[in-house]
């Protein structure tokens, strides 16, 4: 969480942060800063409470100039939103620096520096840095020397950007535990906490890893260690489409992510399947000897892309018939498991630097896991780079705070795990086929799905005013009616709750009356008998029933009662279809309710810390 930008050039800089700072919004936008070396190099800030778009009107209204600068948009952690709390912070006129991480042991630092006589303005674990730094710089004329005797006494997570007035055209970065990314330009560079942030100023890039520090001038950029070794790190070129960030003709980032759906399951299955077939190639030279060996599977995620690791324990334990055990990251890792002979350890994270995720991912380094595979949608992420193995996903940046395109295209990632471990257990070429057939007729089927737009905008109406809402499915389904309640509440704010249908009966039926909602999901499957008498159960209770069909089923609508057909697909596949509609009947209610959904309060996208 929290967004930081930097930029050392030899232009104006302040609209290039604010341009960063806008990319980087989906990390927090609780309240947002710069600060500038100006022309005379004296320290120029500028904090607002709010959106980025709050400081973009400051500075039109007020602006600064300078080549050097930093920028910050918070998510908070310590210290409410408030201008005082927001970064950058300083060190009186001499240091600025934009934290993004925790600084877990900020308590005993402030004790030890306020008797050194620091004043402290914030409430922020942050502003010990600042003051570590500006102390150094009483032993040392170097920038990065000071930034490197600092940063070794901190404990936690932290990516820090660093300027000083005594050291005009200079930038200082660093990370541990957080992701910082440094942007090559010319006769500029940059540091940001992602590439997407930098997307309009340069397509080359050094991704920093653990322990790193860089100094940047603008025509130079050099990489050290926290032992004062200067390290050796390539640079990568990353294409980012145009329109790729853009909201084209939605209103909202997230619906335009829900229709984008077809393309991200098209491109996730691009060159890994033949006609019939999953191409084992396709997962790089190490996957089928780690595929070989795996007996268990052990899947570490949160939120969304926990429930889509949910409805893969369905697909693995039926389809392979091996073990899979599925957990909550920030749970995982802090329990003694039990690790099972020949268990591939799976993180599923579309952003890649989910801080518990990222952390199970190390705790298990030493656990005696056969190799660890990350299902993850952004290449130059830090799991991606600390997993043994990777299967992308494809479905290009995700900007909505509701995960939506990214959870689909992980499904099918899981899918074809599923189908690669398959076919070495018990799973037949026929099934395979079947399969890989129904997989490549998925894009169709979804355009199908968004169809619903129509229906469930006006369904949209009946949930609006509701405060609570019940979500009931059973099997791979019960996960699908979590998703659907995740989704619904964290946008529209409406409390929401999922339920294995079969569970209603021992204790949650109380709460069903006309003033509750419950929405089904009912796939054409085994379950359905039971399904359909866990749903007179309710209407019995005069609940209102707001059923998702699959549509060969004929259910009809009738008083307390609402059908919404959705359209057919293989059976193992339906739970991506099902989640589409659910998702489309969030969004529309939240879009009726005038939230601000694709930044819906008290969030952020990528959550990088415990
Ligand atoms: C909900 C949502 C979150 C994320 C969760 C994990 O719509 O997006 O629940 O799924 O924060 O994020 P990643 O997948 O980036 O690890």
């Amino acid at each position: 969480m929290c967004g930081i930008v930097g930029v050392v050039s030899t232009r104006q800089v302040p609209d290039l942060l604010v341009e960063g700072l806008q990319r980087l919004e989906y990390r927090g936008y609780d309240s947002a800063g710069i600060a500038v070396l100006d022309a005379n190099q004296v320290l120029k800030r500028r904090r607002t409470i709010g959106k980025v778009k709050e400081l973009a009107d400051s500075l039109r209204s007020d602006s600064l100039s300078g080549v050097t600068g930093i920028a910050h948009t918070r998510w908070a952690t310590h210290g409410v939103p408030s201008e005082g709390n927001a970064h950058p912070h300083v060190y009186g006129e001499t240091v600025a620096l934009a934290h993004n991480g925790i600084v877990e042991n900020h308590e005993a630092l402030r004790e030890e520096l306020v008797g050194l006589g620091s004043e402290f303005t914030s409430d922020t674990d942050t502003e010990v840095i600042v003051h570590l730094i500006g102390r150094e710089l009483a032993n040392t004329d170097s920038l990065l020397d000071a930034v490197r005797r600092a940063v070794k006494r901190l404990e936690g997570a932290f990516a820090i950007g660093v300027i000083s007035s005594r050291h005009p055209g200079r930038l200082i970065g660093a990370r541990k535990g957080s992701p910082l990314v440094v942007g090559l330009g010319h006769g500029e560079n940059f540091i940001a906490s992602d590439v997407l942030a930098l997307r309009s100023l340069t397509d080359r890039f050094i991704l920093l890893e653990e322990g790193d520090l860089v100094e940047l001038t603008p025509s130079d950029v050099s990489v050290w260690n926290l032992d004062d070794e200067s390290v050796v790190r390539s640079s990568v070129k990353v294409e980012m489409r145009v329109d790729d960030t853009g909201k084209g003709n939605f209103q909202h980032y997230m619906h335009k992510e829900i229709h984008q759906q077809p393309q991200a399951v098209a491109a996730t299955l691009e060159g890994r399947v033949t006609r019939h077939r999953v191409l084992e190639e396709a997962f790089g030279v190490r996957a089928s000897s780690v595929f070989d060996r795996t007996r268990a599977i052990t899947i570490v995620a949160c939120g969304s892309s926990y429930y889509s690791a949910s409805i893969a324990r369905y697909w693995i334990e039926d389809l392979v018939g091996i073990p899979c055990n599925v957990e909550i990251a920030s749970e995982f890792r802090y329990r003694r498991g039990v690790v099972l002979p020949g268990s591939l350890f799976v993180t599923i994270t579309q952003s890649g630097e989910t801080a518990d995720t990222l952390a199970a991912l190390r705790l298990v380094k030493e656990q005696g896991f056969e190799a660890s595979l990350t299902i993850c949608n952004v290449p130059t992420s830090t799991t991606v780079r600390e997993s043994d193995l990777a299967l992308m996903i494809q479905a290009g940046p995700e900007i909505g705070v509701a995960s939506t395109k990214a959870f689909t295209a992980q499904l099918v990632d899981l899918m074809l795990l599923t189908i690669l471990l398959g076919r070495r257990h018990r799973m037949s070429e026929d099934t395979e086929r079947e399969l890989v057939g129904a997989l490549r007729g998925l894009p169709d089927v979804l355009e199908e799905a968004l169809k619903l737009d129509v229906v469930t905008r006006k369904l949209a109406q009946r949930l609006v005013d509701k405060h609570h809402a019940l979500f009931l499915g059973r099997g791979a389904h019960y996960p699908v009616a979590l998703e659907g309640a995740l989704k619904l509440k964290e946008i529209s704010y409406i409390h929401a709750e999922a339920l294995p249908a079969g569970e209603l009966k021992h204790g949650p039926l109380a709460l069903v009356d006309a003033e509750m909602p419950v929405i089904a999901v009912a796939p054409n499957n085994d379950l359905l008998e039971k399904l359909k008498s866990n749903l007179q159960e309710v209407r019995a209770r005069g609940g209102e029933l707001i059923v998702f069909a699959d549509e060969t089923l004929g259910f009809r609508t009738e008083p307390g009662v609402t059908v919404v057909e959705v359209p057919s697909v293989h059976e193992a596949l339906a739970p991506i279809v099902f989640t589409v509609a659910l998702q489309l009947l969030a969004y529309h209610t939240a879009a009726l309710k005038g939230t601000d959904l694709d930044q819906p309060r008290n969030l952020a996208k990528s959550v990088t810390v415990e």
